[in-house]
């Protein structure tokens, strides 16, 4: 397929440059244009590469002429009830005609959309929406009515399974704060139960947000969609990546890069350009001068790491109900060389312990910061990185040299740190979301590393475990039909007899069955123990494979 198409919304660079995903664009066909389709709920962080990964798949399906994507940003669109209904509709046109090609501007506003429509069925289908919006007090009720069920209108009409992706979703809660407007999620659940020919794809970077949509029991559209989490990038991805700007670049700094753009794709991208634009060739790439590629990516007034941390900060203090405080709490945790809970930083504001917990609170919430053991850390160990320098004045500049920038560079190993149990979480997430789609399916044995087939067990619960003591955490622990507890290790090494053991000792008197997940797989002692003990054994292509069998 030719790079010309898409133009305008997938940029023939980016296509270039696109790699790895390959397990969650899978999960994704096989959800969503499955003959009983699922619809699907996205969530990673921000800059993870949620869009793209929507990109390459839309990209992907396009030669297929019995499908119509469509793809909305809810970013641009969720300011006022009636922008959104006009601009939700406005996007469906826009792919059913401009197909991504063309410059969306035309179709955004009104007359130019009835204008540009081609079809006379579409332009009948649109008058409910048009007709309220020409009112001077539009009935919000009728317009989100309308526009929730124009996507199967649009199936209907074109006789196309129309494939919608609504980005950064999470936005879509500030239209209940209009008049007329709170249920907008439940108009939305009702259109999508009577759609037809629809698959729908939400997204979102605000996690908690994106969950209290769509998996919490209060909400309309609780169990609606099943989830994907994007992971970070492994070291494999970043890699292949990597080799795209320096094909010779040899192992040692390929691991500092991915040390350095913590499984970010975003990060690693500007870290390559910036090296570009310090004139470096493949062979004379040092530790040095990748270290020095990091610094002025985040600490200078033109590094685009710099950008998105003042922008990202910003947002998220704005996001987060709180004041002054934030900040305080933030600077605090980035400086500080070890882990700090709420007593410690309550003591270090001269605070009360409410206070602070309530703002810990929102800054969990908007996704800056995450709880373990008591103890509050940056998601983001670059935005950490940044907060600990730019925040607090200092700034270098664009191509920094001289004492300074050795200074940094003497600090810089102590300052940034990502411990690989950061990198590897995710992918945790991803096995209890796996787990979650669990539901009596019955699978080769050969996915768990037994001779006779395995009956998956349906979970009314998955969640990772830590005892009151906190000496004892488990990955998954899945309970419903039948109790999992569950190991994953996303490691180079192959996974021996001690280490299933141990785990084994750990876990027998929590579950019906164990669990062991292993990327790179077992030792041959191993796998004979695992057999002996009854463990179940999974290596990367194993979960791959269940990863398609259970969506
Ligand atoms: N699969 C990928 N391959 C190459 N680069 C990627 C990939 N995913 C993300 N990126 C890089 O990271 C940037 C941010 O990704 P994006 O999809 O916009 O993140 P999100 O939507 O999760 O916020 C992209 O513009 C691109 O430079
Ligand atoms: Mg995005």
């Amino acid at each position: 397929m030719g790079y010309s198409m898409l133009e305008y919304f997938y940029r023939t660079d980016d296509q270039e440059l696109f790699c790895g995903r390959e397990e969650q664009l899978a999960g994704l066909a096989n959800a969503l244009l499955a003959c009983r389709p699922l619809d699907m709920h996205l969530s990673g962080l921000r800059r993870i590469g949620k869009t793209m990964l929507i990109k390459e798949f839309i990209k992907r399906q396009l030669p297929n002429p019995e499908l119509l994507p469509v793809y909305i940003n809810l970013e641009e669109i969720a300011e006022t009830p009636e922008d959104f209904a006009l601009k939700f509709i406005s996007w469906h046109i826009y792919w059913l005609q401009g197909k991504g090609e063309t410059l969306p501007l035309p179709y955004l506003h009104l007359p130019g959309l009835l204008w540009e429509i081609i079809d006379k069925e579409v332009r009948e289908a649109i008058q409910p929406v048009a007709r309220e919006l020409e009112k001077a007090r539009p009935d919000r009720q009728v317009l989100f009515q309308a526009c929730f069920s124009f996507p199967s209108e649009l199936a209907r009409i074109t006789g196309r399974r129309v494939l919608l992706f609504l980005d950064e979703f999470q936005e879509i809660v500030h239209l209940a704060n209009f008049d007329q407007a709170k249920n907008v999620l439940k108009l939305l659940r009702a259109a999508k139960d009577r759609s037809h020919e629809v698959s729908w794809c939400i997204c979102g970077s605000i996690i908690s947000e994106m969950d209290a949509i769509a998996r919490t029991p209060e909400s309309p559209l609780f169990n609606q969609f099943s989830h994907l989490a994007i992971p970070p990038y492994i070291r494999e991805d970043s890699e292949t990546l990597i080799r795209k700007y320096l094909p010779d670049c040899d192992n040692r700094l390929i691991g500092l890069f991915h040390h350095f753009s913590a499984g970010s794709p975003f990060y690693l991208t500007h870290l390559l350009r910036r090296l570009t634009i310090l004139g470096a060739r493949g062979d004379d790439i040092s530790e040095a001068l990748i270290k020095r590629a990091f610094i002025a990516e985040t600490l200078s007034p033109g590094g685009m790491i710099n950008s998105y941390c003042t922008y990202l900060y910003n947002v998220s203090i704005q996001r987060a109900k709180g004041y002054g405080v934030l900040r305080s709490l933030l600077d605090n945790i980035a400086v500080s060389d070890e882990a700090l809970n709420q007593s410690e930083l309550a003591r270090r504001l001269k605070m009360t312990q409410g206070a602070v917990r309530s703002n810990l609170n929102e800054l969990v919430a908007v996704g800056l910061l995450y709880e373990r053991e008591r103890c509050y850390h940056y998601t983001d160990p670059v935005l950490r990185y940044w907060v600990a320098y730019v925040q607090n004045g200092i700034e270098v500049s664009e191509f920094p040299t001289g004492k300074d920038l050795l200074l940094l560079i003497d600090e810089l190993d102590r300052k940034y740190q990502v411990t690989s149990t950061e990198l590897g979480k995710s992918r945790e997430e991803t096995i209890r979301a796996l787990m979650r789609n669990f539901r009596g399916q019955k699978v080769a044995g050969s996915f768990f590393g037994m001779q006779e087939s395995v009956t998956l067990p349906c979970f009314t619960d998955v969640a990772n475990f830590r005892s009151p003591n906190g000496r004892m955490e488990i990955d998954a622990l899945g309970s419903g039909t039948e109790r999992w507890a569950v190991e994953v290790k996303w490691k180079k090494k192959a996974v021996g007899m001690k280490e299933l053991a141990s785990f084994a000792d750990l876990a027998e008197s929590l579950a019906d069955r164990l669990w062991y997940v292993s990327r790179a797989g077992f030792t041959t002692e191993g796998r004979k123990y695992a057999a002996e003990r009854g463990i179940l054994i999974s290596e990367q292509q194993q979960l791959e494979g269940l990863i398609r069998e259970a969506s």
